[in-house]
């Protein structure tokens, strides 16, 4: 807010709205200082981290209906059946001339007599979703011994073998060669299958067998699911650290995340195991893959369509430090320093140079603008260390305008933690610190205030995965959502040392997650935010430009300790866990919307009953002309969101009748509320 706009005009504002609700606990005055603007909140503060665990890029976002298309997994038939319409012949598996050398597998049907049709089908990722009128394409590499005779024909059929739609593919060789075709759905099903079969006897050779609807987001060929893209672009995020998380990592060195084979052809990118299909109990997946046709270009080109700064986050030869804890020497590292070189180029070069030629090649001459590389996931100790040392000197000397994000280790509590912070401010230098913390609701409500106290010389924080277990389900409640609430108060006051934050994993699939919470659940057909969802989007969609201090007059609130054990330390913890004195009796931030002259007030009531409370402009001295409320509450805080009731706890907005200086408002039990008041000019 400029200082200059509120002094010297007369007049102070009343509001007066009541909420009904139940009774009111003890009574609040909260008073914001609007002729005293603070820091300048970071434009990034708010943004998304996408990984692709919970199936969440192949079988989610990436919007591909055939599971296994290149009979790759370890499983090569996994998600394939025979289809024998009163024919003879074998289908195997084989490797011999393969289509390239990154995808060494494919099928062979060996037809001695077709019937009605001799093939494969494919059941995509629990069943194929078709929507009547709508088209599907039909993509496949094939080839033919020299004596075939016949074409392939393709078949969307519904659960029970009801054709809804073919295309014939004709023109076989003995070369492998691309064929595509379209197929408009006549039918709507849920559990559909893709059908090829040969239609003569002899032998057909098929790899890279794949179906999209056609109306995926932007209707982009290779594309994603458009309904998924939408809840991502509803979050208004400002920034995407993607691929992960642990995926860059990777159980061990091969395994790890390389950006280089996810981009080009998809047929020439080698498909990985996914590092999470083993991860979990009962949720392993032991053919969950990752076919990297949702990779770095298609990653870059989604930032650039939400208008959201892309973070990528690089192997620093480093694997999973829980699992396999393997090391690229440090005298071996050159090749993982350049792949980080190469990124930058792909992503900025010149259309003139190696990797930026590749871009250009994809349909993409323009530069994607990156400004920001994370070197390491959730790394800790001298080994990072030391290798973080060597990925600094390198890409600062070439790229000096390219910040980099560093990693704290598992937790923010413990020695791993301080050892980071001491060596990114005293030692090699990082521009931004990576803080991942998974706890309980209490913890988040117990360190909101943990940035009012921390040091400002050095780099900057990103909360880069946080999120709050509640139980031992880690159930997406609302209490968790207010807890994250309250805590999130915490990073816009102190916006100014910290500049990123986002949640925990962006996307899960009902049936086959293996990490609990995240902030969108979707199946096949359906999506939905979770309370912490709109507790993202409502801070995303409302930051303001500047802070403005806040104070908070009421009895305060000690809650018992947390029990042992309830927060995991790593190495030897430097000092007691942070943990604030008595809590205060709402958790509120506030700050100035310039574009839309507005005083934005976050409001987390995180109790068992409701807060009357009076807000005060103090300090101001011209008039608001209108006002907003945005509350997120429900019926009790154990209240989730489901497929079948999505918006039970979803925000509902109301506006002020506003009558003067101060504003009497109940802020629900278990809530966030966010108020706008427009200010007069
Ligand atoms: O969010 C899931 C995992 O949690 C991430 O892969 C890792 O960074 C963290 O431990």
């Amino acid at each position: 807010m400029h200082h200059s706009t509120l002094t010297g005009l007369a007049g102070l504002i009343v509001f007066a709205l009541t909420h009904t609700g139940s009774a009111a606990g003890p009574a609040v005055r909260i008073t914001v200082d609007t002729d005293h603007p603070g820091h300048a909140v970071s434009p990034l503060l708010h943004g998304v981290f996408f990984e692709d665990i919970n199936y969440g890029a192949d079988g989610g976002l990436y919007a591909e209906l055939v599971q296994n298309r290149s009979f790759e997994h370890r499983e090569h038939l996994f998600a394939w059946g025979t289809v024998n319409r009163g024919g003879e012949g074998t289908v195997t598996v084989e490797s011999a001339e393969p289509l390239n050398a990154k995808n060494p597998h494919y099928v062979r049907l060996s037809v001695r007599t077709p019937g009605s049709g001799f093939g494969v089908a494919n059941y995509g990722f629990g069943g194929i979703v078709t929507k009547t009128g709508e088209n599907y394409l039909v993509s496949l590499r094939a080839r033919a011994a020299a004596n075939y005779g016949g074409a392939l024909r393709v078949v969307i059929e519904d659960e029970t073998g009801r054709p809804l739609g073919d295309c014939a593919l004709t023109g076989l060789s003995e070369k492998w060669q691309k064929f595509d075709g379209v197929i408009k759905s006549t039918g709507s099903a849920t559990h559909a299958r893709l059908v090829v079969v040969a239609t003569a006897p002899g032998r057909v050779d098929l790899d890279m067998v794949s179906l999209f609807p056609e109306n995926t987001w932007k209707h982009r060929r290779n594309g994603l699911r458009a309904d998924l893209v939408k809840m991502l672009a509803d979050l208004h995020p400002a920034f995407m650290r993607f691929p992960g998380g642990c995926i860059v990592e990777g159980m061990d060195l091969p395994n790890r995340y390389q950006w280089k084979d996810t981009i080009g052809d998809v047929a020439d990118r080698p498909e990985n195991w996914n590092r999470w299909q083993d991860a979990m109990g009962d949720a392993t997946a032991p053919q969950y893959y990752q076919t990297y046709g949702l990779g770095f270009f298609e990653f870059f080109q989604l930032c650039e369509d939400l208008g959201t700064e892309p973070v990528p986050i690089l192997n620093c030869g480093m694997a999973c430090q829980y699992e396999s804890k393997q090391l690229a020497p440090l005298d071996q590292l050159g090749p993982f320093v350049q792949d980080a070189l190469d990124l930058i180029e792909f992503a900025n070069g010149p259309v003139t140079t190696r990797w930026s030629a590749r871009r250009a090649a994809m349909g993409h001459p323009e530069p994607f603008h990156l400004k920001i590389v994370g070197v390491g996931n959730e790394q800790w100790g001298e080994q990072y260390f030391e290798r973080y040392a060597v990925f600094q000197a390198a890409l600062k000397a070439k790229h000096p305008e390219i910040q980099l994000v560093t990693g704290a280790g598992p937790g923010v509590d413990d020695g791993f933690w301080k050892l980071a912070w001491d060596k990114f401010r005293n030692g090699t230098p990082a521009d931004i610190v990576d803080e991942h913390y998974y706890r309980p609701p209490q913890w988040f409500l117990e360190n909101a205030t943990r940035y009012d106290v921390q040091e400002r010389r050095g780099p900057k924080v990103f909360a880069g995965e946080f999120a709050a277990h509640d139980g031992p389900q880690h159930r997406p409640t609302l209490r968790a959502a207010v807890a994250e609430a309250a805590f999130m108060t915490g990073l816009l006051r102190n916006s100014d040392l910290v500049a990123m934050s986002s949640y925990a994993p962006l996307f899960a699939k009902a049936g086959a997650s293996q990490w609990a919470p995240d902030l969108i659940w979707f199946d096949n057909t359906r999506v939905y935010g979770t309370p912490s969802y709109h507790v993202q989007a409502l801070y995303s969609r409302n930051r303001p430009d500047v802070i403005l201090p806040v104070s908070v007059d009421g009895p305060p609130v000690t809650l018992p300790a947390l029990p042992a054990g309830s927060v995991a330390t790593y190495g030897a913890p430097p000092r007691p866990p942070y943990r604030s004195g008595p809590l205060p009796a709402l958790f509120v931030a506030a700050g100035w919307d310039r574009q839309a002259g507005e005083v934005v007030l976050f409001v987390a009531n995180p109790y068992a009953e409701e807060r009357a409370a009076t807000v005060a402009l103090g300090g101001a001295s011209h008039a608001a002309t209108a006002g907003k409320v945005i509350v997120l509450a429900s019926t009790t805080p154990d209240d989730v969101n489901s497929f079948e009731a999505p918006a039970t706890v979803v925000p509902r907005e109301e506006n002020l009748n506003v009558g003067g200086s101060e504003l009497s408002y109940r802020f629900p039990a278990s809530s966030f509320t966010v108020l706008r008041l427009k200010m007069a000019q």
